[in-house]
């Protein structure tokens, strides 16, 4: 059975003594929650890896990565490893988001190079994906999450995809107050299923965890991971609230 997870993206935000503060806030939410098959997920900025690991260790909270370089190693100024995440105990990264899109141009031929690191290192990844406001006007919304998905995952074998989760964040959606409906989430996770589905099979298509992602928040968490195919969320603004964030992870 694929898990329900809740995973939070820090972004660009808090210090380290804000990020432990928010790690340990969230752990105390949590405790006596019961959060059967349910997986919760913080992703701080590099440098804060270490005080979150360390801030939520012995409780449910795991701890994510934001990106990461493809690139084993190497003089590549400023970039950050698989390996190097892996040895800090880190076990899951997020790729593809629709702000490394667009401010540093990522597309699906370096996410795929990505995704292949991650996969060689032993990383779980969170690929996320997802359309622009226009793309949806013109009903272009199915092609470019196909052709956003296929790019970076379909040459993966299909053992790799036991560590893999996908993330649909329609871009008009992010941080911009305005969601989509359960039904819009919905849709779009039952074709995302069925593209996986006819690449690899009913199995691995039922095992994968579809995240939505955009303004998703205490007052519209339950609805829209009420749908079927919507196994998740990948939260911003409201993860960086602890009693926000244990709200939406308590709506699943
Ligand atoms: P948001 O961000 O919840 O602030 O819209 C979601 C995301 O970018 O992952």
């Amino acid at each position: 059975m694929r898990s329900k997870i809740v995973a939070g993206n820090w972004k660009m935000n808090k210090n380290v003594t804000e990020s432990k503060a928010l790690a340990e806030e969230l752990v105390s939410e949590l405790s006596g929650v019961s959060l059967e098959n349910t997986r919760v997920i913080v992703s701080p900025t590099f440098v804060n890896l270490t005080t979150v690991l360390a801030a939520s260790e012995g409780s449910a909270v795991e701890v994510a990565a934001q990106n990461m370089h493809q690139e084993a190693k190497g003089a590549y100024t400023g970039e950050i490893s698989a390996s190097m995440l892996k040895s800090i105990g880190i076990k899951t990264v997020i790729l593809g988001h629709s702000e490394r899109r667009e401010y540093f141009g990522e597309d699906e031929a370096l996410l795929a190079k990505k995704v292949n690191a991650a996969m060689q290192t032993e990383l779980e990844v969170i690929y996320c994906f997802g359309e622009v406001l226009e793309e949806r006007k013109n009903n272009t919304h199915f092609d470019v999450v196909k052709a956003q998905i296929s790019g970076a995952l379909f040459h993966l074998n299909t053992a790799a995809w036991s560590n893999i989760i996908l993330a649909y964040e329609p871009v008009w959606a992010i941080g911009t107050g305005e969601t989509a409906s359960a039904d819009q989430a919905q849709e779009m996770h039952a074709f995302i299923r069925g593209l996986v589905a006819d690449q690899y099979g009913a199995e691995v298509a039922d095992n994968v965890s579809i995240l939505y992602g955009g303004s998703c928040k205490p007052s519209n968490a339950e609805e829209i991971f009420s749908k079927p195919d919507v196994d998740g969320g990948l939260i911003g603004g409201a993860s960086l609230v602890a009693a926000d964030f244990a709200a939406v992870i308590k709506a699943i």
